[in-house]
C-alpha cells in the first residue's frame, strides 16, 4: 500500500511536471485528487487496513495529497503568470514607432491657381465681385454692345433658359452689374464659371471659368492695362515670361486686345503646343467702350477704363504643362494628388 501511494506521487509529480497550460493541469488534478482519482481511490478503501496500518497509510496519504495541492498551485500560479507575461507582451505599444499618417486633403489645381490670381490681384489693390451664372440676356450680351443679331453671339452660343435669360458665356456682365451699382473709382475682379456650347475635348469645355477685370476712374489709359497685366503675368509665371498684345476685337471695348505669353515648352521657338507660333493666349482685353460706360450710368467723358477676361483653365495648363483640359474634372486622383 505504502509503496502504491509513493508510486502514485512520483506519476502524479512527473504529469505535472510534463503538464504544458491549464486544461493538462486540470486533468493532472482530476487524474489523482478528484472524486473518482487514483489517490482518492486509496483513501476510500482505508476501511481495509488493519487497525495499525491505517493512522500510517492515512497520515502518508494525506501528506502525499497536501503535497501534490501545493505543487498543483505553485504550478498554476507560474502557468498564470507566464500567460500574463505574454499577453503584456502581445499588448505592448511601441511608442517609439511611426504613427498612422491620416491623409490631408488638398486643394484642385484649379481652385490653387484662382486663389494665386486673386491674391496678385488683391495685392493690386482689386476686391472681388460675385455674380449670378444664371444671367440676363441683358447683361450677358445687351449692355455689352452684342445685340440680338450680333455676329459675336454665335461663337458664344449657350443655354437660354428663355428668351432673357441664359447661363453666362462670359463672366464680362460683372462689368456692367458692378458699374451699375457702384461709383468710380472701380477696381474689381469678378472669378467665376462660365457655360458655352461646345462639345468636350482636349482644349473646350462647356463649362470652365474666367477672372473679369474692371478698373475704371479719371484718367485711366491703355499704359495703366499694360501694366497691370504684366505685373500679374509676370507674378504667375515668372520675370522671364514675354508678354505680347496683339490688336483684336470685342465689342465692348474699344481698342481692343489679345495678351499672348511666351510658349512654355518651346519660350518662344515654335513647337506643337504653341502649333509652331512660339505664343499662346491667354487673355482679352481692352479699354471700356464708351458705349457700355454710358449703359451703366458712367459719363464717358469723365470716366475711362480697362477691361479684361482671363480663361482659368488655360492659365492653370500653361503652368503646369497640362495638355488636356479634361483632366480638371475627371477626379482621378493620380492626377490630383501631383498639385
Ligand atoms: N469675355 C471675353 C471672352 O469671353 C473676354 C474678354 C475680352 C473680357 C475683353 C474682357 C475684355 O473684359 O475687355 O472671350
Amino acid at each position: 500500500m505504502k509503496q502504491m501511494l509513493e508510486e502514485i506521487r512520483n506519476a502524479a509529480e512527473n504529469a505535472l511536471a510534463r503538464a504544458e497550460g491549464m486544461d493538462a493541469l486540470e486533468q493532472v488534478r482530476i487524474k489523482y485528487l478528484g472524486k473518482k482519482g487514483e489517490l482518492t481511490a486509496v483513501l476510500k478503501g482505508m476501511g481495509k487496513l488493519s487497525k495499525e496500518e491505517r493512522p500510517v497509510i492515512g497520515a502518508l496519504a494525506n501528506e502525499i495529497r497536501s503535497s501534490l495541492e501545493a505543487a498543483l498551485d505553485a504550478k498554476k500560479a507560474q502557468l498564470a503568470a507566464a500567460l500574463e507575461e505574454k499577453r503584456l507582451a502581445a499588448e505592448a505599444v511601441d511608442v517609439t514607432m511611426p504613427g498612422t499618417r491620416r491623409e490631408s486633403g488638398k486643394l484642385h489645381p484649379l481652385t490653387q491657381v484662382m486663389n494665386n490670381i486673386k491674391d496678385t490681384f488683391i495685392g493690386m489693390g482689386f476686391t472681388i465681385a460675385e455674380g449670378p451664372e444664371v444671367e440676363l440676356d441683358y447683361y450677358n450680351f445687351e449692355a455689352l454692345n452684342i445685340p440680338k443679331n450680333h455676329p459675336a453671339r454665335d461663337t458664344q452660343d449657350t443655354f437660354y433658359i428663355d428668351d432673357d435669360v441664359v447661363l453666362r458665356t462670359q463672366t464680362s456682365p460683372m462689368q456692367v452689374r458692378v458699374m451699375e451699382q457702384t461709383k468710380p473709382p472701380i477696381r474689381i475682379i469678378a472669378p467665376g464659371r462660365v457655360y458655352r456650347s461646345d462639345s468636350v475635348d482636349a482644349t473646350h469645355s462647356p463649362v470652365f471659368h474666367q477672372i473679369e477685370g474692371l478698373v475704371v476712374d479719371k484718367g485711366v489709359t491703355m499704359a495703366d492695362l499694360k501694366g497691370t497685366l504684366e505685373t500679374f503675368i509676370h507674378a504667375l509665371y515668372g520675370n522671364d515670361t514675354k508678354v505680347r498684345f496683339r490688336p483684336h476685337h470685342f465689342p465692348f471695348t474699344e481698342p481692343s486686345a489679345e495678351v499672348d505669353v511666351s510658349c512654355f515648352v518651346c519660350g518662344g521657338e515654335g513647337c506643337g503646343v504653341c502649333k509652331g507660333e512660339g505664343w499662346i493666349e491667354i487673355l482679352g482685353c481692352g479699354m471700356v467702350h464708351p458705349k457700355v460706360l454710358a449703359n451703366c450710368g458712367i459719363d464717358p467723358e469723365v470716366y475711362s477704363g480697362f477691361a479684361f477676361g482671363i480663361g482659368l483653365e488655360r492659365i492653370a495648363m500653361r503652368k503646369y504643362d497640362i495638355n488636356d483640359l479634361r483632366l480638371f474634372t475627371e477626379n482621378d486622383l493620380r492626377f490630383l494628388k501631383q498639385f
